[in-house]
């Protein structure tokens, strides 16, 4: 069995390679990503030289490259994860969204019906269902209403997966999961941005007012529930994942301080994100009941796990936040 990954060296990525490596030693996984910004291939350090891995550098938006990848590798299955994928980012500068999200898709989707792969996989997210209000949940039914520049493009990429089962048979399935957090996440997102600053005694800015939902899920949970769809999904299926971690944005900030013994005086309300979904939030019963996926976390277990981490792995983190993310971060935060 060949599989390729896109997008390995990110966060979710790197995770979820490192799962499949350790559990199919008899599979060849192949990671293809560009290594943007958000890459880094430190995330598979202590895997780079297991003998059913390989990495690629290049492009998914690239169908030259791409072609000619799948010509001689003729994998059997495909997942893709390499995407844009933080929101503020997408307000700023959508154009590179559209580019890898939506053509980088279709080019992935052409190049997999030449080969005739045994299936493609589509990591998707919550955020293509647009918003709730205080009540109900998110269903594999619930209509696309994608918010931001993101999600949008992350809707398009799902439709044209969509169309190619429809029209062409091409197998395929589409995850659409909630909030991640866990090891390796890149420290522009919430968790752990929140617990950097506050590790460096520096602000915490939370958004509005900090009463929006997110419903977390934790990595190594996803990663299991990718793999049950992988094998056992059925051919054209959407499957949600999420983790039935309700929380505030304040709720969780308060939590990261508290274990973290730093005071709540840190917290600076800052001017809200255009468009800011307000709430989401995951019916995953498909899922469990038709492939009995359950999660071994709960959101107590993993953020202690995830705090951890971050104290055990300061050099990661460090690498990063020098250099150009002071750059990000200054521009991002300068009008808030
Ligand atoms: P990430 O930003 O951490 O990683 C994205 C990876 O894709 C990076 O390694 C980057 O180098 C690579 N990449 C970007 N453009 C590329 C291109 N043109 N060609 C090849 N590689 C490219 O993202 P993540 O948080 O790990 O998310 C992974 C996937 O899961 C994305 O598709 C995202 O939309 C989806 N998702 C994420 C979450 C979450 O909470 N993080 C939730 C739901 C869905
Ligand atoms: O729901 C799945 C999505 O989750 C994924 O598709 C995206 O790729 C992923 O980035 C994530 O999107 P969010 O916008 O929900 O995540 P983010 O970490 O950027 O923000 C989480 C919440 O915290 C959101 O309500 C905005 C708020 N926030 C975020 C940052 C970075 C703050 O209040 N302050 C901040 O500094």
């Amino acid at each position: 069995m060949k599989l390729l990954v896109t997008g390995g060296a990110g966060f979710i990525g790197s995770n979820f390679v490192r799962y499949m490596v350790k559990k199919y030693p008899n599979y060849q996984i192949v990671n293809l990503d560009l290594v943007t910004y958000a890459g880094n291939l430190e995330n598979l350090k202590d895997i780079e030289n297991e003998p059913n891995y390989t990495f690629v550098q290049g492009n998914i938006a690239d169908r030259e490259f791409i072609d000619r990848l799948f010509e001689k590798e003729q994998f059997d299955y495909v997942l893709n994860f390499a995407a844009e994928s933080h929101v503020d980012r997408s307000i700023t500068n959508p154009e590179i969204f559209v580019e890898t999200n939506v053509i980088g898709t279709q080019v992935l989707l052409d190049a997999s019906k030449k080969i005739a792969v045994k299936k493609y996989l589509q990591v998707s997210t919550d955020e293509v269902y647009g918003t709730l209000g205080e009540t109900g949940y998110f269903t594999e039914e619930t209509p696309l209403a994608p918010n931001s520049p993101y999600s949008a493009s992350k809707a398009g990429g799902d439709l044209l997966v969509r169309a190619y089962h429809e029209t062409f048979d091409l197998p395929v399935n589409i995850t659409r999961c909630s909030n991640n957090y866990g090891p390796f996440h890149f420290p522009e997102k919430l968790i752990p941005l929140m617990i950097i600053n506050a590790l460096n005694d520096k602000e915490l800015p939370v958004y509005g007012d900090g009463l929006n939902i997110r419903d977390w899920l934790h990595v190594e949970d996803h990663c299991q529930a990718i793999d049950l769809v992988l094998h056992k999904g059925r051919n054209g299926e959407v499957y949600n994942v999420g983790g039935n971690n309700e929380r505030t944005n304040v709720e969780i900030v308060k939590t990261i301080l508290a274990q973290l013994g730093k005071p709540e005086s840190l917290i600076k309300y800052v001017k809200d994100r255009p468009g800011h979904d307000r709430r989401y939030a995951i019916d995953a019963t498909k899922l469990t009941t038709e492939l009995g996926w359950a999660p071994k976390y709960t959101f107590d277990t993993g953020i202690e796990q995830t705090i951890q981490w971050y104290l055990n792995n300061q050099e990661w983190w460090e690498n990063i936040i020098s250099g150009e993310y002071q750059d990000y971060f200054k521009s991002q935060y300068a009008d808030r």
